[in-house]
């Protein structure tokens, strides 16, 4: 493939996206994410932001480490120790990439940055140079380029390209331009900038107005050859353009886009219900390419065209985006080797033995509590065990009765396992789920905000495994928790004690001030 009809995938999930309020993700969390984005075939990763926080900055560097095709990629404002901090963190991959920014619109300029044009013209020539100096990967992105002055960008990006960028990148940082408008400032830079041949020009497009994915498209189809994104489109406000629309709108309409991604869309549902899970956030029952519905035909008319040929209500099959049919998978007289296989084919290949040990011993369970077993059963199972079982937990639970229906109050009694101390409680709430959040309060007390408590049914009938989410706020830290039972109160109290765990390990890992330090950062 000539890079000339290549686009390249940037995901910025684990950087934009994990700024989404209530977004944040744990050390673990990145890894596994940024594993399944490999696997995915994303060309770079924007992995964080690692002067934003300690945490950050070890997550660039842990996710730079394990990233065997991607290109780890780090964000740094243009500050000498900015860029330093991000190069620390990515040194050890042995391609990586700085990307680096400041805003070029006059509203930001001056109100942000209370700076001259000439000022931040200096500053380019300075910063991009200087991340020049540490690897020959550079991208260079003018915030609010959507809102800039066209003949001051085209100064300022050739100016970036002479000090060393090899992407620039044109951010509508506010999610206000059209297609029309962006095709236009694409044209004109590729137009205007006399040394734009020895860049690749990337989009960067944020949703507020419902049209980063439709922008991204339109800045490609002008010339851009790379396209930021992130998977469900999470982050900031209204988020940004949806990895999985634009790459399957370049293979579906290709007759009209002729570009070729290196994404291996099979993947992109696995890698929507990952970030969903890790995020706490849902995806959409309607959302396109990954929503539960975006390949059920209700209608009796569709149904019947769809039997006759599938092509005449579907535009690309569910399996291109490994949606897989619902499937009877196992039963309880399933041995350890049916089940090892099935968590290949479903995309567990290195799980460690303790981890399959753990979820075949709950599979036996629910197997005799469950009729039918299905696919998503069994990675529900998983994904539990993985969080549920780490090692590193300081509380697990141990038992759970609950009281509950009409006339008393509803009781919960529980026993908690804290740091191998086994201690008990029992306290009525408003509600079973309030007496079990209030025995765990009671057990390990703590002061956290509840701001996400939701409930999952994983497959269709009355004895489906509920996963539940929960996400908790502390000082500004947020961490999500998610377990599955076919008991709905089990899981919810898996849910909460699984984010208490993962907020006690935050504490300890982030120092409060940088924690402060993070958000003003985020802020400018
Ligand atoms: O939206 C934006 O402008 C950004 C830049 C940092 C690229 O996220
Ligand atoms: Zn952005």
């Amino acid at each position: 493939m000539a890079d000339k009809d290549k686009v390249f995938i940037f995901d910025t999930t684990m950087r934009d996206g994990e700024q989404s309020p209530g977004a944040s993700m744990s050390l673990e969390e990145k890894i596994q994410i940024s594993r399944v984005f490999d696997e995915l075939g994303i060309d770079i990763i924007e992995a964080g932001f690692p002067i934003a926080s300690p945490g950050d900055f070890e997550a660039v560097s842990a996710i730079s480490k394990v990233l065997k095709k991607s290109i780890p990629c780090g964000l740094a404002r243009h500050s000498k120790k900015d860029i330093d901090r991000c190069y620390e963190a990515l040194k050890h991959a042995s391609r990586f990439r700085i990307h680096t920014f400041i805003s070029t619109s006059p509203l930001h300029m001056k109100h942000k940055l209370n700076k001259t044009p000439e000022q931040v013209y200096e500053s380019i020539k300075e910063h991009v140079s200087y991340a020049r100096n540490l690897t020959d990967d550079v991208e260079w992105s003018c915030e609010d380029g959507t809102r800039t002055d066209m003949d001051y960008m085209c100064k300022t990006v050739e100016l970036a390209i002479k000090s060393g960028a090899k992407t620039i990148n044109i951010p509508d940082t506010v999610g206000y331009t059209v297609p029309s408008e962006f095709t236009k400032i694409i044209e004109t830079l590729l137009n205007k900038v006399p040394n734009i041949d020895k860049a690749i020009l990337s989009t960067h497009c944020h949703n507020d107005l419902g049209l980063a994915v439709a922008n991204s498209l339109a800045g490609v189809q002008a010339g851009a050859r790379q396209i930021e994104c992130t998977i469900n489109g999470i982050g900031e406000r209204a988020g940004n353009a949806a990895l999985e629309e634009v790459v399957m709108a370049i293979r579906t309409r290709n007759d009209l886009m002729p570009y070729e991604t290196g994404i291996n869309t099979t993947l992109l549902s696995k890698a929507s219900k990952l970030v969903s899970n890790v995020t706490g956030f849902p995806v959409q029952f309607n959302k396109a390419i990954v929503g539960k519905n975006a390949f059920a035909h209700e209608s009796g008319i569709h149904q019947d065209g769809m039997l006759k040929n599938r092509n005449t209500y579907e535009i690309m099959t569910p399996e291109s985006v490994g949606v897989k049919q619902t499937s009877l998978v196992m039963g309880k007289h399933s041995g350890r080797h049916a089940f090892k296989d099935k968590l290949i084919s479903l995309g567990y290949a290195d799980l460690t033995d303790d981890v399959i040990e753990n979820a075949f011993g709950k599979f036996k369970i629910l197997a005799d509590k469950k009729k039918h077993i299905y696919d998503e059963d069994i990675i529900a199972l998983v994904d539990d065990s993985l969080v549920v079982d780490n090692k590193a937990n300081k509380i697990i639970l141990k038992s759970l009765k609950v009281f509950a229906g009409t006339g008393e109050p509803q009781k919960a009694e529980m026993k908690l396992d804290i740091d191998g101390q086994i201690k008990s409680a029992s306290e009525t709430g408003d509600g079973p789920v309030d007496a079990i959040f209030k025995c765990i309060k009671n057990l390990y007390p703590h002061d956290v905000n509840l701001q996400l408590y939701q409930v999952h049914a994983v497959t269709e009938g009355t004895d489906a495994q509920a996963t539940v989410s929960v996400r908790i706020e502390e000082n500004g830290k947020t961490t999500v928790g998610q377990a599955a039972d076919t008991d709905t109160l089990v899981a919810s109290a898996n849910a909460y004690i699984a984010a208490l765990n993962k907020m006690i390990i935050k504490r300890d890992k982030t120092a409060p001030m940088m924690e402060q330090e993070k958000e003003k950062v985020r802020g400018i």
